[in-house]
C-alpha cells in the first residue's frame, strides 16, 4: 500500500520540554491508523504540527510523495488535513449544519447563504454517514455523541482526504462510541484516511489497522495491531511492565461522613444514600442517568428543590461549592476544560487554588511550604512538565486532569466527588490514581466517584449505587460478584 502522509524525523521543542524528538510516522491510504502513549508523550503535538496549529522545529512532511509546508491551519486544510481535537469546537449558538459549513459556505461568490441549500447538504452528509439527524438542530441542544458526528461531517464537507481524531471517545456514551466505530470503518470503506488517538486498549484493536506509540515525544514502535498483544502494547507505552495489584482490604467503616437524604431537582428524583468514612462509593449509570447532576446538586453547583444534606452526623446548607469546600468537600468534574482548570494561571496557581488561606499567614504566603507540597503532587501524580509555574493551557489533556485531582489532595478534602476522574488518563497513571484512591481511603477519606468504567468501579469501589432516569435504584455491597448483574441494572433499569 502507498503512504498517503510521511511526517520524517519531526522534532518540535517548547520552552524547558522537548515534545518531540525525530519523530517517523506515516499513514497507508485508507487506513485507521492508532496513535497512543502516556500522558505528555507527544500525540496531540504531532497531530497539531499535521494541522499548522504548530510548527515543526525540523523535519519533513511529505503528501502523496511530495514535500509540502504546513505553517497555518488553512494550508493543512487545503492540503486535505481535516483533525477533531481533544476540545470540540463547535460554536454552541448556531445550528449543527451552520457548523459544518462555518468558514466554509457554500456559495462564497453570491454573498448570499443559501439556508436551505446548507440544511440539503448537511442532511446528504449526515446520511452518508449513516445518520438521521434534523440539521438546522441548535448544537447546544445536541448530544455529545451528536456534536461529534457534526464535527466529523464537517471534515467531510472540508473535501479532506486525512481525518485526525484526538481522543474522540472521551466524553462519549457506549452506544456512542459504537456509532463512532460504525462511522469509522464507514469512511474507511470510502477511502479516508483516519488517525484515531485513545487511551483505551479496547478500541484501538475495535478500530485500528495499525498503531504508531510515542514515548518522552519518541517513536517507539509501529505495527498492525493483530501484531501486538495487548500486555506487549502496555509494556511500550509505559515503558514497564504493569503488575496487576490485588485490591487492599479496607478497615472497616463505621461512621458515616455524608448522608443525602430526599434529594431532588430537575434531573434527580428522591436519592437517598449515604458515604461512611474511609469508604469509596462508585456511581454507575449511562449517560444521562443523573451521575453528573447528582455530584454537582452535594458540592452545591446546581440547587436543590428539596432534600437534606448531613456532614459528619450534622445538617448542613450547601448552597454553592464554596460553602461544599468549607466543608470539606472537592470535586473533579466531567469537564475539566470549563469547569475543573483556570488555563491561564499556572499550575502551582490551580493547585492550590481551594488552600490559599491554608497556606498564608495574613498576608505572608508560605512558598517554600507549597513549593515543596506541589513538588510531591507532582512526583506522586507523575505530572509532565518543565516546571510548576507553566500555565495549565500548556499541559497535555491528561496531565491538566492529574492537576485538578492534585487540587483536592492538597487541600485534603474529607469527601472527593469524583466525575469520570480517570478521563484522558493514560494506562500507567491510572494505577497511580487508584492507588492514591486507596491511600485516602485508608487514611479516613470517603470518595463518591462516577464512572462509565466497569473495570473501574470494580477495581477500587467498596459499595455500588446504581442509577437510572435520575433515581438510585440498586445498590451492590460487594460490586466485583455482580459485573454482569450492575451493567444489566444500569440498562435497563
Ligand atoms: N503550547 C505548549 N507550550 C508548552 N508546552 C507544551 C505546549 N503544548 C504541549 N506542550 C508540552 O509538550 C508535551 C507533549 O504534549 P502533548 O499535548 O502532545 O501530549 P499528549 O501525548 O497529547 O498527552 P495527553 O494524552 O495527556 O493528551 C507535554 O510535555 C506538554 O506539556
Ligand atoms: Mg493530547
Amino acid at each position: 500500500m502507498s503512504n498517503i502522509l510521511e511526517m520524517k524525523q519531526v522534532s518540535k521543542s517548547f520552552p524547558g520540554v522537548k515534545a518531540l524528538q525525530k519523530v517517523d510516522f506515516s499513514l497507508e491510504k485508507g487506513e485507521v491508523h492508532c496513535l497512543i502513549g502516556a500522558n505528555g508523550a507527544g500525540k496531540s503535538t504531532l497531530m497539531k504540527i499535521l494541522a499548522g496549529v504548530y510548527t515543526k522545529d525540523e523535519g519533513e512532511i511529505l503528501l502523496e510523495g511530495k514535500s509540502v509546508a504546513i505553517k497555518t491551519p488553512s494550508d493543512s486544510k487545503e492540503l486535505g488535513i481535516s483533525t477533531i481535537y481533544q476540545e470540540l469546537s463547535l460554536v454552541e449558538e448556531l445550528t449543527l449544519a451552520e457548523n459544518i459549513y462555518l468558514g466554509n459556505y457554500l456559495n462564497p461568490n453570491g454573498g448570499f447563504i443559501k439556508w436551505k441549500q446548507l440544511n440539503e447538504e448537511a442532511k446528504k452528509i449526515f446520511s452518508l454517514l449513516g445518520l438521521s439527524i434534523a440539521p438546522s438542530l441548535q448544537t447546544s441542544s445536541a448530544s455529545m455523541g451528536l456534536k461529534q458526528m457534526t464535527e466529523i461531517a464537517k471534515a467531510i464537507a472540508s473535501d479532506c482526504k486525512i481525518i485526525v481524531m484526538d481522543e474522540p471517545s472521551t466524553a462519549l456514551s457506549g452506544d456512542e462510541v459504537e456509532k463512532l466505530y460504525e462511522v469509522i470503518r464507514l469512511l474507511k470503506g470510502k477511502g479516508y484516511t483516519i488517525v484515531y488517538i485513545s487511551h483505551k486498549l479496547e478500541e484501538l484493536y475495535a478500530v485500528g489497522d495499525r498503531v504508531t506509540v510515542l514515548r518522552n515525544g519518541e517513536w517507539v514502535i509501529t505495527d498492525r495491531l493483530e501484531n501486538i498483544s495487548q500486555p506487549e502494547l502496555i509494556q511500550h507505552i509505559t515503558g514497564r511492565k504493569i503488575e496487576k495489584k490485588e485490591k487492599v482490604h479496607h478497615t472497616t467503616h463505621r461512621e458515616e461522613f455524608l448522608d443525602v437524604k430526599n434529594f431532588s431537582n430537575k434531573k434527580i428524583h428522591d436519592v437517598s444514600f449515604s458515604v461512611k468514612k474511609g469508604e469509596i462509593v462508585g456511581l454507575y449509570g449511562l449517560v444521562g442517568s443523573g451521575r453528573t447532576e447528582l455530584l454537582r446538586a452535594i458540592f452545591g453547583a446546581d440547587p436543590i428543590d428539596s432534600g437534606e444534606i448531613y456532614i459528619d452526623g450534622s445538617k448542613k446548607n450547601i448552597s454553592s461549592p464554596q460553602k461544599a469546600v468549607d466543608h470539606g468537600m472537592g470535586l473533579v468534574p466531567e469537564n475539566r476544560k470549563t469547569e475543573g482548570a483556570i488555563l491561564d494561571l499556572s499550575i502551582s496557581e490551580n493547585a492550590f487554588l481551594p488552600s490559599l488561606r491554608a497556606y498564608s499567614n495574613r498576608s505572608f504566603v508560605k512558598r517554600k511550604q507549597m513549593k515543596a507540597v506541589m513538588q510531591e503532587m507532582i512526583e506522586k501524580l507523575n505530572i509532565k512538565t518543565s516546571s510548576k509555574e507553566v500555565p495549565m493551557r500548556n499541559l497535555s489533556g491528561g496531565n491538566q486532569q492529574k492537576v485538578i485531582i492534585s487540587k483536592w489532595l492538597i487541600h485534603q478534602s474529607r469527601l472527593l466527588l469524583f466525575d469520570e476522574p480517570t478521563q484522558g488518563i493514560d494506562i500507567g497513571a491510572k494505577d497511580e490514581i487508584y492507588t492514591i484512591m486507596k491511600e485516602l481511603s485508608e487514611d479516613g477519606k470517603s470518595i463518591l466517584m462516577a464512572t462509565s468504567e466497569i473495570e473501574e468501579l470494580l477495581a477500587v469501589c467498596d459499595r455500588v449505587l446504581i442509577m437510572f432516569n435520575g433515581r438510585l435504584i440498586k445498590e451492590f455491597s460487594t460490586p466485583a460478584n455482580y459485573k454482569s448483574e450492575i451493567m444489566n441494572i444500569a440498562v435497563s433499569g
